[in-house]
């Protein structure tokens, strides 16, 4: 590994002395915002210790200088060195990915690995033969499916942990996310569901917008895709890799080679590797956060 590379931090004295000065504080705390499982903060702080699980709370915070240092040093890289990422390390950032909050737990994401040598070199063509494409151990296409929802829903009812399945979850999954998603053959259903929702709002008050058409639908499934994707980019630098969002890309071209459908989405491209001298092109910067902060 190239030493300009922060690796993944080691905050182990942070972590335990972050803990030390908050014991103190942890057993006076009378913190409303300690997670709801955690009633009592002082005896799940000892909990915490015996099992050596350090969970960050408002008052504890072993993470946190991990957290910011894998944050601050991912950057867009657009040149790797050889060095391979194993499937071991990649699995591992794909299952973090995956743990990414996402609508109704409904998971309308997929990642497509291209690993085969002639559909990578077609991919870096398709990628405009970007240096990051070129250059990564690994491509990834990051897909929004738009087409999942209902079979996730179902198999959120086979595999839910609690059993039986209680009855709210049932009905949430079988009627209320079938109502939202659902359009009918050019969206026939779709004027029903918009009035019905009028009404709502006028004479009961707010209510979430089902969804209407296509795009809502891809907008929607987009959205918890690209939370995926970041997950993906931090998780893989917190293993020391790096990586590079790519929206520049042919994505019909690309959905070709991945014999992807209308109801798949490429919400971006992203190559990983690791780090080069010079993968970085330029500093980082960003406009002042009292730009884009609304207190209101
Ligand atoms: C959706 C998306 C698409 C992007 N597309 C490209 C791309 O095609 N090529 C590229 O070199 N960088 C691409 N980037 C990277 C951005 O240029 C980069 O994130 C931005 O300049 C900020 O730099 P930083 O990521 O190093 O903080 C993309 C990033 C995102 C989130």
């Amino acid at each position: 590994m190239s030493d300009q590379i922060a690796n993944t931090p080691d905050t182990s004295n942070t972590a335990s002395q972050t803990l030390k000065e908050n014991q103190s504080s942890d057993s006076n705390s009378t913190n409303n915002s300690q997670p709801s499982q955690n009633s009592d903060s002082k005896s799940n702080s000892a909990n915490n210790n015996d099992n050596n699980i350090d969970f960050a709370t408002p008052n504890h915070t072993p993470q946190l200088d991990a957290f910011k240092q894998v944050v601050e040093s991912r950057r867009s890289v657009r040149r790797f060195t050889d060095t391979p990422i194993s499937d071991e390390v990649l699995d591992d950032c794909l299952r973090l990915a995956m743990l990414a909050p996402n609508s109704s737990n409904l998971q309308p994401w997929e990642f497509y690995i291209i690993d085969s040598a002639t559909m990578r070199q077609q991919a870096n063509k398709i990628c405009m033969n970007q240096n990051a494409a070129r250059t990564a151990a690994r491509l990834i296409a990051v897909v929004a499916r738009t087409d999942t929802w209902h079979k996730h829903a179902q198999q959120i009812l086979r595999e839910y942990p609690k059993r039986p399945v209680p009855k709210k979850v049932k009905a949430y999954y079988n009627q209320a996310v079938t109502i939202d998603f659902l359009r009918g053959p050019a969206n026939v259903l779709s004027v029903a569901k918009w009035g019905l929702i009028q009404g709502f709002r006028q004479f009961k008050g707010p209510i979430k917008s089902p969804y209407y058409d296509a795009d809502d639908v891809k907008n929607w499934a987009s959205i918890n895709a690209s939370l995926a994707a970041e997950n993906l980019m931090l998780a893989l630098r917190a293993y020391g890799f790096d990586s590079c969002a790519m929206g520049g890309f042919d994505e019909p071209a690309m959905k070709k080679l991945l014999k992807l459908s209308d109801n798949h989405h490429i919400v971006m491209m992203i190559a990983a590797g690791e780090r080069a001298e010079k993968g970085i092109y330029h500093e980082q910067f960003r406009f002042a956060q009292s730009q884009f902060v609304k207190r209101v």
